[in-house]
């Protein structure tokens, strides 16, 4: 009797979700955080374990287009859910407005909480594309950098809301979050002229595709 309790407790479940646009399905155990789920099955490391109790901010995601702390979120929870990490929202040769702004703004030193600030901040400006500075630090409270000055890391989020209101959000070879457009706020197709634009915008005429 007593094993078939924990045999119950400890079953794996089968989740279906799609993540950076890709379509998975995976067995997961009860307990499997969606961090340790993105990390350690699908291998996708750039959200990061801080703290692992939603205190740092360092493994925020998007799910179904709101910041998350995937810490905090059981993988059986993102059951049917859409998520994007810092891997589905561009690279090195197709920054994201909020990753140029970063590097121009030397909002990086280690980089260890930057894909969670970066996440943290387009959930905020999916929301408010046009943030005060109080809003700003509101919603970047709960991410934690023990190396930038946050001045630095709130001059990069203005600077990227401005580019991304200018620049019109286009699909980045996924379907993103709900929004208005449907379209991940921001995201832009690699090599598009809205992604040179916006690099342009930034001052960062090498990163352009
Ligand atoms: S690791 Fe999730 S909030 Fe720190
Ligand atoms: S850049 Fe090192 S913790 Fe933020």
């Amino acid at each position: 009797m007593v094993e078939r309790a924990y045999a119950r407790r400890t079953m794996s479940t089968t989740i279906s979700l799609r993540v950076n646009g890709q379509d998975e399905r995976h067995d997961v155990e009860p307990n499997q955080t969606l961090l340790a789920f993105l990390r350690d099955t699908l291998d996708l490391t750039g959200a990061k374990e801080g703290c692992n109790e939603g205190e740092c901010g360092a493994c925020m995601v998007l799910v179904d287009g709101r910041a998350v702390n995937s810490c905090l979120m059981l993988a059986v929870e993102a059951d049917g859910r859409e998520i994007i990490t810092i891997e589905g929202i561009g690279d090195a040769e197709h920054l994201h407005p909020l990753q140029a702004a970063f590097l121009k703004h030397t909002a990086v030193q280690c980089g260890f909480c930057t894909p969670g600030m970066i996440m943290t901040a387009i959930g905020l400006l999916a929301e408010n594309p046009d943030p005060d500075e109080a809003a700003v630090r509101e919603a970047m409270a709960g991410s934690l950098c023990r190396c930038t000055g946050y001045r630095q890391i709130l001059d990069a989020i203005h600077e990227a809301a401005g580019v991304m209101r200018v620049v019109p959000a286009v699909e980045f070879g996924m379907r993103g979050p709900a929004g208005p457009s449907g379209v991940a706020p921001g995201l832009m197709a690699p090599g598009s002229a809205e992604a040179a634009a916006g690099v342009k915008v930034l001052g960062l005429p090498e990163m352009a595709p």
